[in-house]
């Protein structure tokens, strides 16, 4: 499906707020696509399409996951909000159509993150946490520095969303612990000149 499409049919599908959501994290990660040189039609598409699986709750989740094939694992079924991403990217190659492997891994990483991300995969990452409509304490420093330097602008949405997660007693992902801990020494690493 065609961008315009796609737009069509999640306005028709999710809650008016979860679709400006959508919007809003294709439009962000669009102008960072802009920003850091990334493919801009891969961060718009993927950006529309990160929350496809987001209206999915409860029964109906895990009924949707087992019609399309995904096993959850232990930690996703004891937090099932996970499922949505993975989920999500299953649904964009098969309902939506979405053949690039860069833009499905980019929605299925966008909740957790992971280690070794691509720049797709850190565009809609960043852009979820910090679309307009965020405005968590913190966020403003999130979005400067996603303009001035996106590597460090991705650690400091890791350690707000571990910060979060311990906050209301919830799981840590391990991709996401190993996403911020492989992009903190990549980052010391480029400090000290190697
Ligand atoms: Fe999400
Ligand atoms: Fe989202």
């Amino acid at each position: 499906m065609e961008y315009n499409e796609i737009l069509v049919t999640l306005a028709n599908e999710l809650r008016p707020a979860r679709f400006r959501h959508c919007r809003d994290v294709s439009q962000t990660a669009v102008r960072l696509a802009e920003r850091w040189d990334a493919d801009i039609e891969k961060a718009r598409i993927a950006g529309i399409l990160h929350d496809c699986a987001r209206n999915l709750k409860g029964e109906e989740l895990l009924k949707t996951a087992r019609h399309y094939g995904m096993i959850p694992s232990g930690l996703e079924l004891l937090q099932p909000a996970l499922i949505h991403a993975p989920l999500g990217a299953i649904i964009a190659e098969r309902r939506f159509g979405i053949s690039d492997p860069q833009i499905l891994q980019a929605i299925r990483r966008h909740t957790t993150g992971a280690a070794r991300m691509t720049l797709l995969d850190k565009i809609i990452y960043l852009s979820d946490c910090i679309e307009p409509g965020r405005n968590f304490s913190g966020v403003r420093k999130i979005r400067d520095l996603a303009v001035e330097n996106l590597d460090a602008a991705v650690l400091l949405a890791y350690e707000h969303s571990i910060l979060f997660v311990v906050a209301n007693g919830g799981l840590l992902h391990p991709n996401t612990v190993e996403g911020r801990n492989s992009l903190l020494m990549e980052l010391k690493a480029s400090r000290n000149g190697k």
